[in-house]
């Protein structure tokens, strides 16, 4: 079982999982409102719920915790984690945040009036609910292409930039404070978003003067899919590509519990101190004082080491080769899933997985719980119940946490995968019974419909 890519890393220390017998795993699901969300992790086999967070440090970062500064204010550890952010942003600003939502609340509210327009390729559930909660209005922007599953294309993840030319023309530039990209796209089933793509997008930003901002949480992986998919990049190195990305825009926001190789932390990281000093004393009341945004010196110390290693070619290449692997042993056992893989994750149609079960009984829940009871693997609905009627697929997604599995585990989730797709017609459709909001999906309860 040749998966292809070498390893770019052994193990030194082990955590011991433990797949429960079947009877437990079906009562545990009852407890949870049949949300996995409530689960507790000790009853979980193979867990695929995110990769926020989720990833193993290398002995580099776990060596740099020992040093962590803990100084209230100008501790070395922000220094270093700010002179990372620097090099391979190019941005001189930099404020942390306990974590990439923190990050929005802070420049949302800084940025957004009631009624105000933000386009993205795609918005994320956190970022949509921060622009809701700002009374602003997220309107998503997505490529055609992205709404289907099966076409074989590069770049499924970039933004259609002549219906953001038709919204700005629409409600006019003075109701747009700001244009976010989503790199890569989680939504949109973790597609890359292209150089040319994001170019052509600043450029229509430049021309009616609206700052162009990156939802950065997976930008290495995207610099990773521009290496190898765009033209003329295969020469150049992850840092670099890197570089032109984050010069073609004015800031970022990012969830540093990805592609920061981190278990906690996000930043806002900016161009103009104008928008800096108005983020600066907003993070003061929310997160805590700017050198050290909701961290502790340690988190800043592993960040500063993380994110450069999550540049790195052995680890991305490794990395996204994992992904592939999932997706293409799923899609060779006729198992419907999203094409190509995602950086991140492989998404499973649920709603041609299951057909049988209607959009309003949830295809993506009741897979979701079925992939438990059938094999302690916890995986995540992207669909109707986390986007409501915004949703624009049923969605199932397998997020593979950085560094954490190996193939016998991926191997799992497939077999998994098959046991369910054998007796489909078995798995119930669901219900909604408790739960509301646009962040309903991590509290929600659910009952097996009639
Ligand atoms: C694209 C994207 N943006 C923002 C966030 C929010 O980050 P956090 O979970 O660190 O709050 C996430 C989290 O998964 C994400 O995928």
């Amino acid at each position: 079982m040749g998966a292809g890519w070498p390893r770019a890393y052994k193990s030194k220390v082990v955590e011991p999982i433990r797949l429960p017998e079947r009877g437990e795993r079906e009562a545990r699901l009852v407890e949870a409102g049949h949300n996995v969300f409530r689960l507790e992790s000790n009853d979980i086999y193979v867990d695929l719920l995110t990769d926020s967070g989720t990833g193993a440090m290398s002995h580099a970062q776990w060596g740099a915790l020992m040093q962590g500064d803990e100084s209230y204010a100008g501790s070395r550890s922000f220094s270093a984690f700010r002179d990372t952010v620097r090099s391979i942003t190019g941005m001189d600003y930099v404020l942390p945040t306990h974590q990439g939502r923190a990050a929005e609340h802070v420049y949302f509210s800084t940025v957004l009036s009631r009624g105000d327009v933000v386009p993205n390729n795609t918005h994320f559930d956190t970022t949509r609910a921060n622009v809701l909660a700002q009374r602003g209005r997220p309107y998503d922007l997505p490529e055609a292409v992205a709404m289907d599953p099966d076409v074989d294309l590069p770049f499924k993840g970039n933004m259609d930039v002549d219906g953001l030319r038709s919204l700005i023309d629409e409600v006019g530039a003075r109701k747009i404070p700001v244009v976010f990209l989503t790199v890569t796209n989680n939504t949109a089933a973790g597609q890359p978003v292209s150089m040319a793509n994001v170019k052509a997008v600043a450029s229509v930003c430049r021309q009616h003067g609206i700052p162009l901002m990156l939802d950065a949480a997976r930008y290495g992986e995207n610099c990773f899919f521009v290496h190898q998919r765009e033209d003329g990049y295969a020469h150049h190195s992850i840092p670099d590509i890197a570089r032109e990305l984050f010069s073609l825009v004015d800031g970022c926001l990012m969830s540093a519990k990805k592609d920061g190789l981190g278990n906690i932390g996000g930043f806002i990281a900016l161009r103009d101190p104008e928008g800096f000093a108005r983020c600066r004393e907003k993070l003061i009341l929310t997160e805590g004082f700017p050198t050290y945004g909701g961290l502790a010196g340690r988190d800043l110390n592993a960040l500063a080491i993380g994110l450069r290693e999550a540049l790195e070619l052995p680890y991305l290449r490794e990395r996204v080769g994992q992904v592939r692997w999932l997706g293409e042993q799923l899609a060779e056992e006729g198992i419907p899933v999203y094409w190509p893989p995602g950086g991140h994750a492989v998404y499973v149609d649920a709603s041609r997985l299951l057909p049988h079960i209607p959009r309003e009984k949830y295809p993506g829940q009741s897979l979701v719980c079925a992939l438990y009871t059938e094999g302690g693997v916890r995986a995540v609905e992207v669909g109707s119940v986390m986007f409501g009627d915004a949703a624009r697929m049923e969605l199932v997604r397998l997020a593979i946490p950085r560094r954490v599995y190996c193939q016998e585990h991926l191997q799992w989730v497939v077999d998994t995968l098959c046991r369910v797709r054998d007796r489909k017609e078995t798995v119930p459709g669901m219900q909604l019974v408790e739960g509301q909001g646009p962040l309903r999906h991590f509290i929600a309860r659910f009952a097996p419909a009639d």
